[in-house]
């Protein structure tokens, strides 16, 4: 490894990134160690304002785009070379923990840090993004800030999406823009050299194999549904079993039909129903609306296009009273990272001499859009016995710190071609 960067990756500071995770786990931190941090909420707000602080305070330019993306750019000694890119998210689940999507923001950020401590000059541009709305918690799908950024959805489909109190993606969006300090404007779909992102694993094969990096080599497959069940409210203590249009009713028997069709022996398929509103919702009136969200993912192609496409009729089949409406929300099909990125990762593990295994990831990502417009890759930490999505996510400093490492190396490499 050349001496200035391995001078640049000695600067990755174990403390400053610790501590930065630290300060943003108390914006929006819930008990039980864990982060309510919603996309667009007062909290995502309050998080992107430290960011661009931390940016600012080293003279990294700022930008925004039109779904609130945050861009933090060191330059490079190319004007025409476009950027060599990091990030990941800083939104969080309901009950989400302090490490996912914030830790390859600030990993991302530390290798900033380092790089500019180390005086190096890169050819290309590295480019810090915090990707907006990557958990759809409050506002479904999932990925957006990507998936929009990339061209694979328009921001004019999505403003109407509203979250669980009704408040539209157009407002919350607009709040959130207003609010962030002044960054110049950033236009969707520019042009990227490479993209990394690192993550914790929310998995438990690395700490099970006493791993400290995952060498990411793809992302399953997923779908999203939102499935609405309409039929008519009425009286609990009155309404005759035979007459009524119980919503709830049908919704359940759809959802066992659902949990029917993706029975797996193996274990591969992952289903879920995460979200469910229930009108009125009131212990004495027979439900007359049901709305619950699908989520189901596979490795393979053809499962994961057969289980999806068998989504609407099984819930029509299985639904005898009330009508019903099944709209895709989401549609990823699996994909392979670039094998130039995947290698580059791994030489960085290598060099750095930490223990590394190639993997695919089951949680979807960014970088699924990203790679579908430059060459990308991820990278992996452990994280403790593979919890995520849960208050109590837990990750140590000196593997994380790891990860910083070796996704600085990754960049420096990828952004001097
Ligand atoms: C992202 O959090 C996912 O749902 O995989
Ligand atoms: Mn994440
Ligand atoms: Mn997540």
């Amino acid at each position: 490894m050349r001496e200035d960067v391995q001078d640049a990756i000695s600067r990755v500071d174990q403390k400053r990134l610790w501590d930065r995770l630290m300060e943003m786990a108390r914006i929006g931190a819930i008990p039980g160690n864990g982060v309510n941090r919603a996309a667009f909420s007062r909290e995502d707000i309050a998080a992107r304002k430290v960011l661009i602080s931390w940016a600012r305070a080293r003279n990294f330019a700022v930008a925004m785009d039109a779904i609130g993306n945050l861009f933090i750019r060191r330059a490079g000694s190319d004007p025409r070379a476009a950027p060599v890119m990091t990030g990941s998210h800083m939104d969080s689940q309901p009950r989400g923990g302090r490490f996912d999507g914030i830790y390859g923001v600030l990993a991302g950020l530390e290798a900033l840090e380092a790089i500019e401590e180390a005086g190096l000059a890169t050819r290309h541009p590295i480019e810090l993004v915090a990707w907006s709305n990557e958990e759809g918690g409050r506002f479904p799908p999932c990925t957006m800030g990507s998936a929009v950024y990339t061209g694979a959805k328009s921001l004019g489909e999505l403003l109407e999406v509203k979250d669980n109190e009704g408040i539209t993606l157009k407002d919350a969006l607009a709040q959130t823009l207003a609010a962030t300090p002044a960054a110049e404007k950033r236009e969707l779909n520019a042009p990227a050299a490479a993209y990394i992102e690192a993550h914790i694993e929310q998995g438990p094969l690395l700490e099970q194999e006493g791993k400290i990096i995952g060498i990411v080599t793809g992302i399953q497959g997923l779908r999203w549904f939102n499935v609405e069940i309409s039929g008519e409210t009425a009286h609990a203590g009155t309404t005759s079993l035979g007459l009524r249009k119980d919503a709830l009713r049908d919704a359940i028997a759809a959802i066992n039909a659902l949990h029917e069709l993706t029975r797996d022996a193996a274990d591969t398929v992952r289903f879920t129903i995460g979200r469910m509103l229930v009108t009125p919702n009131s212990p004495n009136s027979v439900p007359s609306h049901v709305l619950f969200s699908v989520d189901v993912r596979h490795p393979d192609p053809a499962t994961i296009a057969r289980l999806g496409d068998a989504v609407e009729p099984t819930v029509r089949k299985a639904v005898t009273r009330c009508s019903v409406k099944v709209t895709p929300t989401l549609h990823d099909d699996p994909c392979a990272f670039d094998p130039a990125v995947v290698d580059c990762v791994e030489r960085a593990a290598r060099a750095l001499k930490l223990a590394h295994r190639r993997m695919p990831s089951g949680a979807s990502h960014d970088a699924m859009y990203m790679a579908r417009v430059c060459p990308t890759g991820m990278i992996f930490v452990p994280c403790e016995r593979g919890i995520s999505h849960n208050e109590a996510e837990n990750a140590r400093p000196a593997d994380l710190a790891a990860g910083a490492r070796v996704l600085t190396a990754a960049l420096l490499e990828l952004a001097d071609r």
